[in-house]
């Protein structure tokens, strides 16, 4: 036998072994309490299940039940549906054991063996802690309504629907190790650092993905976690402590409150983000939310972006020549008539109604994505129990040119201290012809 067929028939033989992969025998079904599945609610939420578990709703249409998957999920290799997590027996996940709850949510295996795309963030949820899948599973089986109705089928394109390659990207990208407190740091310190790596999944976005769609790290020991990612032609910014374009400027109070209210010292939550709050993190307590402040705030910088220094001699030139209507840098002009009624002249914005410009670590970040999309788009902050009544950013997609949009972004970037890379008017169109190919210029 010569060498490829050899290599072959030894990948064949691997593979045939890891889809027969033995199935554990299935323990008795956790004994579950009224306090256990209300324990679970409150974990799906701190995980945010219902997010990507339940359809969009449409207008004119009976709003889409929660859990029952139909959510389309834009991938690098096409869409991706999620699942009817709901106890219906049929459509749902209601013949599970807890054994195959747990192993679907770490391993990313579905019982009958079905490899899981990573869309579902199976990497982040491989930490969850025992105490935390029993309830979470008590939950789903008594908490959660059964619906029974198929949610649609994912159809990718060959290679990318053969679920079975998927062992080998599990196998060399997604950790097996169950989240180690570290001895050598407090308690709050360990719980932020359990709920932003297992059921937060927050690396999801804010970690960048190499070539294979992988997170490039799980935890702080790696350089790259959590030093921003975009998804879905959203940038979620670096959350390091860089003082530039990372939280190093932001209070752990602040970054509390932003995750409650989606505000936060003068910032607003706006694209993907608003979903995470409105969904998951406005629900959780003050001590999960403090604790999750504090494990970000002890992130050392990393990553690169732009910088801020409101003391610069630019800084104080370009305010003053702004409040005169003296600035004569391409964008100026074109900020002052479109932005400044809300964003103000000084980029300083209206605290809880519209976002401070100035020194803002979204605006600074190294990749320009989210500006334009929110730019072309528009937005509004999430609504929440506790935060003040949303505001909007209007869409300036059929208002403004790519070049107009570049120069005012570039502008905004290089205003009141900030100093980030300029955005080209190919990084605008390119955004534009992937989120809103319908208004051209
Ligand atoms: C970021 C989005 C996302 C989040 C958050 C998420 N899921 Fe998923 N999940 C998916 C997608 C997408 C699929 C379908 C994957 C596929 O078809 O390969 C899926 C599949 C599943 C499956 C497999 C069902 C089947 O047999 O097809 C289970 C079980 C599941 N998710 C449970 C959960 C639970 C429980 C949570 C919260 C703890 C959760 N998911 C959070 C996206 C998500
Ligand atoms: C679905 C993708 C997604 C997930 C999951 C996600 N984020 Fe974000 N996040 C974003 C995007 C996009 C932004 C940029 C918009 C903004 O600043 O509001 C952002 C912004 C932020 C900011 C503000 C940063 C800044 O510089 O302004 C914080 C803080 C934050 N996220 C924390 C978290 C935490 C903590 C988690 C996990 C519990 C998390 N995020 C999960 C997408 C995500
Ligand atoms: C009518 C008021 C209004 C106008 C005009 C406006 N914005 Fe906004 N802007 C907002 C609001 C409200 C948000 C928060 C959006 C969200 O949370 O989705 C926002 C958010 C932003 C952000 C993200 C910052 C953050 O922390 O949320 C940027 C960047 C931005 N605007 C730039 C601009 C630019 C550039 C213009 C002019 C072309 C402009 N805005 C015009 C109201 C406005």
């Amino acid at each position: 036998m010569d060498h490829g067929r050899r290599a072959f028939l030894h990948l064949f033989v691997t593979l045939a072994a890891m889809i027969a992969w033995p199935q554990r025998p299935h323990a008795d079904t956790p004994a579950s309490s009224p306090d256990l599945v209300t324990r679970g609610a409150y974990l799906a939420k701190a995980a945010d299940c219902a997010g990507c578990h339940t359809a969009a709703p449409v207008p004119g249409k009976p709003q889409p039940h929660p859990f029952a998957g139909g959510l389309p999920m834009g991938s690098p290799f096409g869409t991706i549906w999620s699942s009817n997590i709901t106890p219906d027996t049929r459509y749902g996940i209601g013949r599970y054991s807890y054994e195959d709850f747990a192993r679907a949510l770490r391993e990313g295996v579905a019982p009958g063996g079905k490899r899981l795309y990573p869309a579902m963030p199976y990497p982040s949820f491989s930490k969850i802690d025992d105490d935390d899948m029993r309830a979470l599973y008590a939950y789903f089986m008594h908490g959660v309504e059964p619906v029974p109705q198929a949610a649609p089928k994912t159809r990718l394109p060959f290679p990318f629907n053969q679920r079975w390659a998927l062992a080998f990207w599990s196998l060399a990208f997604s950790p097996t190790k169950p989240f180690v407190p570290d001895p050598n740091r407090d308690a709050q310190w360990n719980r932020g650092a359990y709920l932003v790596q297992s059921l937060g999944h927050c690396g999801a976005c804010h970690t960048p993905r190499g070539p294979a769609y992988n997170e490039l790290g799980y935890t702080e020991s790696s350089g790259a976690y959590l030093a921003g990612g975009t998804n879905d032609h959203w940038h979620a910014p670096n959350l390091t402590g860089a003082a530039g374009a990372g939280l190093g400027r932001i209070s752990a109070e602040d970054i509390a409150a932003f995750l409650r209210t989606g505000h936060g010292a003068g910032l607003a939550t706006f694209g993907s983000m608003v979903q995470v709050v409105e969904d998951s993190t406005q629900y959780l307590d003050d001590r999960d939310l403090n604790a999750i402040a504090s494990y970000l705030k002890a992130l050392p910088a990393k990553g690169s972006g732009g910088t801020y220094d409101a003391q610069s001699p630019s800084a104080r030139q370009s305010v003053a020549a702004l409040r005169t209507g003296d600035d004569e840098r391409p964008g100026a002009g074109l900020y002052l008539s479109t932005c400044a009624r809300c964003h103000r002249s000084d980029g300083a914005g209206v605290a809880f109604k519209y976002p401070r410009l100035a020194g803002n670590p979204a605006v600074l970040s190294e990749k320009p994505d989210s500006l334009i999309r929110l730019v072309l788009q528009g937005g509004r902050p999430p609504s929440t129990g506790q935060g003040p009544e949303p505001k909007k950013m209007p869409a300036f997609a059929d208002k403004l040119t790519d070049t107009e949009i570049a120069r005012v972004l570039t502008f905004v970037r290089s205003a009141w201290g900030n100093d980030a890379v300029p955005v080209t008017t190919r990084d605008v169109k390119r955004m534009r012809d992937a989120v809103a190919p319908a208004v051209s210029h």
